[in-house]
């Protein structure tokens, strides 16, 4: 114990330190957060690997890196690419650059540290909620890019200040360059791609436009398709004095970006046309007196047609536009942000579940769909749908449109796409089992938070039949039983669930190829669907069929105790031919950390099993920087298991901590009603905390990674994968429902908090069913669970429950614990 508080000691002195005024929270040698937690300011452009903002409106979007490097896509980050990069965590070398030419001696340096590193008299890059801002110093010249995406529009803008503090007249050229795409992100055969792109200089709107003439979809080129060009135009204000478009004219042969032939000699050549390889550049002048600033505007956007464009460039042209877009892209987020906020003692969650949750999850999971590690740009049946659960409180009509389009990913005959990308007929068929049944375990969640019943009568397509080519529609009910009946007719001979090529874990991709194989966390998955449903069904009338489920979800529960049980701990799964995983048995992935949390999530363990199962879990699995999916990792690989076993034992699925799954150990844990291991799990992994050790950690200190490195591997506790993870959503739900316990059901609000012995109390606004609740928890006997009392607006109230008063008002509400 004396241990514990020296560490916590010095982590409490590291996260506040005042320096030049500035309140810095969380600090690191490469940055920290601003007091409010809503900019982390990175401080030094050589972090451990791209710390990068993800910034999206649903339809145009843009990776930032804090080297000034990442790229920007419209519609789909995969499939419509607007400029060309190359993931490439080490050197972060694809960008869309600014380089900043001194006309009067010839030097010259990039305005972001990519692509010519320069040694800056000052660097700084914050990234906040829809906008990241770099500013850079050298030579005497002040540069500071503010980059965001207009709320509807689908373009970005890049707004320069250039100021000259170097008490002389300076004359300025700046040239920015980028590769074109428009296209999908496989463009590795350039010389086939760039065939189909045209670039034209556009001198009226101060523009470069750049064109493909190739359909969306990989795959298909065809004259006899109707053409759906991709289009991109980058523009600035004022009018550049010189463009070019193609590449080679501004690199020079052989030319690197670090030294653009164009930026070296101080002039673009104004290339163009349809013989070049696409890239697009302006040259800008500009001269400034001494202390002079001036704002040069770009923009960079792609539209489906050439007068939308010149709209968009009009629109920006004028300097008071930029300013008010940019006000509105805070607007939105302060709407998120501010609909549920929560004050407690640990200010790391405070600044996670207030703002950076909901923005990873939104702005990267749900609209981006995309990340630096991920570039998606298609919906997973399960990812978007458990993502969504970020919207339930605050636009409960975006998750209902997520939820009715998962539905519609479904065939008539129950089983639904892995993935897909939208408006496209690409869209993966797999035999996963678990992924269906997410439809039922997400609406029966959206259910609890807004008790709009009506959802479930929504009609909603299928699939068309495979076999028939029939498009058949049923309401979202009828889909979600079509789910659970396909999962119930797949069972073994001892009543337990088939895996199939896997269950919510992808890498278990061959444990049962042939259906013979049984998983135990989708048996306690299922049993928990079947009893959140029969009561619905119930009520609708369908009374047999779910005296049936039920009847089913016990035969399983006890399968899953006698079957299923390992001696200390739940089994993982078993193989086609009927060998264990996760069992004691076992030499490498001995225990899965699923199987344990959700026997008690779901109540398929009782109270003793439960114990028994979380202690085993605790023992084997709960490592310093987090809860690790299995352990130990499979270190060779194994055909009757599946692709983590190619994977380095420790990384990701194959034994390392995978958040996503670690969030529910949170869960499990307040469940079990141990506010301690509760909080002490959550803030394992809390990247705020974590990134106090950034070159163990490496990853963002504002978002989740998908993973940790376990102890088996030599760079345990590194964090990677970050933004694009099910994580997100997740940890701020366990947070809000499972630590503070402030819970949705269909009656109210339930108050249950577990929270450490220790806290005073904590504070919650809430919006729940359009009413807002001011919610203050105290902890007067150091109890940290057990409700003595709760009083809404004065009243003492029977249950711990907050009613559900759907007024649009604001109610307080006190609650004391002990
Ligand atoms: C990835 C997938 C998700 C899956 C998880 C575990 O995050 O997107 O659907 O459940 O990995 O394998």
């Amino acid at each position: 114990m004396p241990r514990k508080s020296k560490e916590r000691k010095k982590a409490e002195a590291k996260m506040l330190l005042k320096e030049d005024g500035v309140e810095k929270k969380f600090a690191s040698k490469y940055g920290y957060f601003t007091a409010d937690g809503r900019e982390f300011v990175i401080t030094r452009p050589d972090t451990p690997r791209p710390w990068v903002n993800v910034i999206s409106n649903g339809d145009y979007g843009v990776i930032e890196t804090q080297t000034g490097s990442g790229f920007s896509w419209r519609d789909n980050s995969n499939l419509s690419r607007v400029t060309r990069w190359d993931q490439d965590l080490i050197r972060d070398n694809w960008g869309k650059y600014i380089y900043v030419r001194d006309r009067d001696n010839g030097d010259y340096w990039s305005g972001t540290w990519k692509p010519c590193m320069p040694k800056y008299d000052f660097f700084e890059v914050r990234h906040g909620q829809g906008y990241s801002i770099l500013t850079s110093k050298l030579h005497g010249i002040r540069l500071e890019k503010t980059i965001f995406v207009d709320v509807e529009d689908p373009v970005e803008v890049w707004k320069v200040v250039l100021t000259n503090q170097s008490g002389k007249k300076r004359r300025l050229s700046l040239f920015t360059y980028f590769d074109w795409c428009l296209g999908n992100w496989s463009d590795t055969h350039r010389e086939f791609h760039k065939t189909f792109i045209e670039t034209w200089i556009d001198k009226k709107n101060g523009c470069v436009h750049g064109v493909k003439r190739a359909p969306l979809v990989p795959g298909f080129i065809s004259t006899g398709m109707t053409e759906k060009p991709l289009q991109g135009f980058h523009a600035a204000n004022p009018k550049p004095v010189a463009y070019d478009g193609d590449k080679e004219s501004f690199l020079g042969r052989y030319g690197e970006i670090h030294a653009p032939a164009a930026v070296v000699e101080g002039k673009c050549r104004n290339s163009e046309g349809k013989w070049g390889d696409a890239s697009a550049s302006l040259q800008v002048d500009v001269e400034l007196d001494p202390k002079e600033s001036k704002t040069v505007i770009f923009t960079l956007g792609s539209t489906r047609n050439r007068e939308e464009a010149e709209r968009i460039i009009q629109k920006y042209s004028h300097p008071r536009v930029v300013e008010q877009e940019l006000h509105k892209v805070k607007a939105l987020w302060d709407s998120f942000i501010h609909a549920s906020e929560i004050e407690t003692p640990d200010e790391a969650m405070n600044f996670m579940t207030n703002t950076w949750m909901k923005y990873q999850a939104i702005s990267a999971r749900i609209w981006a769909k995309c990340a630096y590690y991920q570039s998606s740009g298609g919906y997973g049946f399960r990812d978007q749908l458990q993502d969504c659960q970020i919207f339930f409180a605050t636009r409960p009509e975006l998750a209902k449109k997520q939820i009715l389009l998962h539905a519609e990913q479904q065939f008539p005959d129950g089983t639904v796409y892995h993935w897909w990308h939208h408006g496209t007929n690409i869209g993966a068929i797999t035999h996963c089992s678990d992924d269906l049944l997410w439809l039922d375990f997400i609406t029966l969640n959206y259910l609890d938070e807004t008790a709009d019943d009506a959802i479930l009568n929504a009609v909603v397509k299928f699939l068309p039949d495979p076999k028939t080519k029939e498009v058949a529609s049923g309401t979202l009910y009828d889909h979600m039983l079509r789910a659970i009946d396909k999962a119930l007719t797949r069972f073994s001979p001892r009543g337990l669930p088939l895996i199939g090529e896997c269950d919510w874990n992808d890498g278990l991709s061959h444990v049962g190829t042939k259906w013979k194989g049984e998983s135990i966390w989708l048996g306690h998955f299922l049993y928990g669907i079947l009893n959140r449903i029969a009561p619905i069904m119930e009520k609708r009338g369908d009374k047999t069929k779910a005296a049936e489920y039920l009847r089913r979800a016990e035969a399983m529960k006890k399968a899953l105790n006698t079957e299923g049980w390992d001696g200390e701990w739940y089994l993982g799964a078993t193989r086609d031919d009927g060998r264990p995983l996760g069992s004691k048995k076992c030499e490498t992935g001995k225990i899965f950390l699923n199987c344990q949390t959700w026997a008690v999530i779901t109540g398929v363990a009782d109270a003793k099993r439960a114990r028994i199962a979380m202690d085993s879990a605790a023992k084997w699995l709960y490592k310093k920087y987090g809860p690790l999916l299995l352990t130990p990792g499979y270190n060779t690989t194994d055909a009757t298991i599946g692709y983590i076993t190619r994977y380095a034992p420790s990384v990701r699925e194959n034994g390392g901590l995978y958040t996503h799954a670690g969030t529910w150990a949170i869960q499990a844990e307040a469940i079990m009603r141990d506010g301690e291991k509760a909080h002490q799990v959550y803030k394992s992994f809390n990247p705020a905390t974590r990134g106090l050790e950034p070159d163990i950690y490496y990853s963002e200190p504002y978002v989740t990674p998908g993973n940790v490195d376990g102890p088996d591997s030599p760079n345990n506790g590194r964090g990677g994968w970050t933004w694009y993870t099910g994580s997100a959503a997740w940890y701020e739900v366990v947070a809000m429902n499972w630590i503070l316990g402030i819970r949705p059901t269909a009656k109210g609000l339930i108050v249950d908090p577990v929270i450490p012995k220790k806290w005073p109390g904590f504070k919650m606004k809430r919006l729940f069913r359009g009413s807002t609740y001011l919610i203050e928890v105290k902890n007067p006997q150091q109890t940290g669970q057990g409700v003595q009392s709760v009083v809404v607006d004065g009243k003492k109230q029977k249950e711990n429950l907050i009613p559900d008063l759907r007024d649009g008002r604001t109610h307080r509400v006190e609650v004391t614990l002990g």
